[in-house]
């Protein structure tokens, strides 16, 4: 079912309530990656095109309902003013009489942006009177933040029910890469999947072993996989508890027939700060002594998971291969990054935020077709979960969108 979009609502003069997931990294108050601020400027420019003035509201990192100047929002305000070309004005806090007189004063064409919304701990809590201080700043509420989809908060969900709501432009194209692939209905489907866990992917990689043609795990939650199957592991990070699961989820990718790949060699070294031996492990023809971890998964892997998803016609990447953000141990997450880069007729979607900091490092954000803003919005969307920051908003049929 389609959302109410911002493309549905008439802003002219109207003062918009906008919430943006514009939760950075950040270090010493410095940005150090914009990707959620420059995904959320088609947006603002739409409002601002179209007569609207626009209040920001979002939250940054866990402050747990304090102020605290490590979690300040302006220097993401500065950079969305610089993204957008124009200046903007940031208000002292979310709510409270000096801001409510800020967003009121506002005129068309001009933005602001709240502190961030986690000072308040009736925030996360969903606060219905936090909501409506919040809601008494604009006429109209947009979620774009799809990032934040996932988090029943005063934000994303209790305002929603208290203005005309719609989402926006990025919530758009998120649903639009991401829906087919939840619906099972994306083509023959590959899944590459990475990261440090199984215990964090169980739920996304059972749903996925249904509805995927080809599954490949690396990165550390695959060292759980290799033990399962009686294979070397050293003094590898693992999960000894989820042998069982990896087990189940390979009966399960057997019965739906989906191919499920695991290494068949690596990178390994005496520890993340050592240098990796010289020439990968290939399992079956070493074993692998007890003080050795495995880092990154081997050349031939990173062959067999490109030559098995290429004729798929998309592909879903979640979490990196190796422990990438060491030079020593990125040789298997280029390398996948750069198999996808070249197909040209797959439909390359991004999930996760270690990922697209991956291909954004080594420079092919733009070769792929969807990088998604979303981490764990974008993992529980996957998995068939309902967001609710999607869900309260209002259908495209409803007279809710629109007074
Ligand atoms: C994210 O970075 O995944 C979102 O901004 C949500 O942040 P949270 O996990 O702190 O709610």
């Amino acid at each position: 079912m389609s959302k109410m979009s911002i493309r549905d609502l008439d802003l002219a003069g109207k003062r918009v309530l906008l919430r943006l997931d514009l939760n950075v990294p950040m270090d010493a108050g410095r940005v150090l990656d914009d990707t959620r601020v420059r995904a959320s400027v088609p947006t603002v420019k739409y409002l601002l095109e179209h007569g609207a003035s626009v209040v920001v509201c979002s939250h940054l990192g866990r402050p747990k309902g304090e102020r605290n100047a490590a979690f300040d929002l302006t220097p993401a305000a500065i950079r969305l003013a610089r993204a957008l070309r124009m200046s903007v004005r940031m208000a002292p806090d979310c709510i409270g009489d000096v801001t409510t007189e800020m967003a009121h004063e506002l005129k068309p064409g001009e933005v602001m942006v709240l502190q961030n919304l986690r000072f308040h701990e009736e925030e996360e809590e969903n606060d219905d009177d936090f909501a409506a201080q919040l809601a008494e700043l604009a006429e109209i509420y947009v979620n774009d933040a799809f990032g934040a989809a996932h988090r029943a908060h005063a934000s994303t969900h209790a305002v929603a029910t208290m203005l005309p709501a719609a989402g926006g432009l990025l919530l758009d194209r998120e649903l639009a890469a991401l829906e087919p692939i939840r619906n099972g209905e994306a083509g023959k489907l590959g899944f590459i999947c990475g990261g440090a866990k199984v215990s964090d992917k169980l739920a996304l990689l059972e749903r996925l072993s249904e509805i995927a043609d080809v599954i490949a795990i690396g990165g550390a939650m695959a060292n759980t996989f290799l033990l399962a199957r009686g294979l070397p592991t050293g003094a590898s990070l693992l999960e000894q508890e989820m042998v069982e699961a990896a087990n189940e989820i390979s009966a399960i990718a057997q019965d739906e027939s989906c191919n499920l790949l695991i290494p068949t060699d690596c990178v390994i070294a005496h520890g993340a700060d050592e240098p990796p031996r010289a020439k990968p492990l290939v399992f079956g023809e070493e074993d692998l002594p007890d003080e050795w971890q495995i880092l990154d998964v081997g050349p031939a892997t990173v062959e067999a998971f490109a030559e098995a998803v290429k004729e798929c016609d998309t592909i879903v990447w979640n979490g990196p291969l190796g422990l990438f953000e060491r030079e020593a141990f990125s040789g298997g997450t280029r390398a996948m990054a750069e198999a996808l880069s070249k197909l040209e007729d797959t439909n390359t979607v991004i999930c996760g935020g270690e990922t697209a900091a991956a291909v954004a490092q080594f420079r092919m954000t733009s070769k792929m077709s969807h990088v998604s803003t979303g981490g764990g919005a974008a993992l529980e969307y996957l998995q068939g979960l309902e967001l609710p920051g999607i869900a309260v908003l209002p259908d495209a049929n409803d007279e809710r969108g629109e007074d």
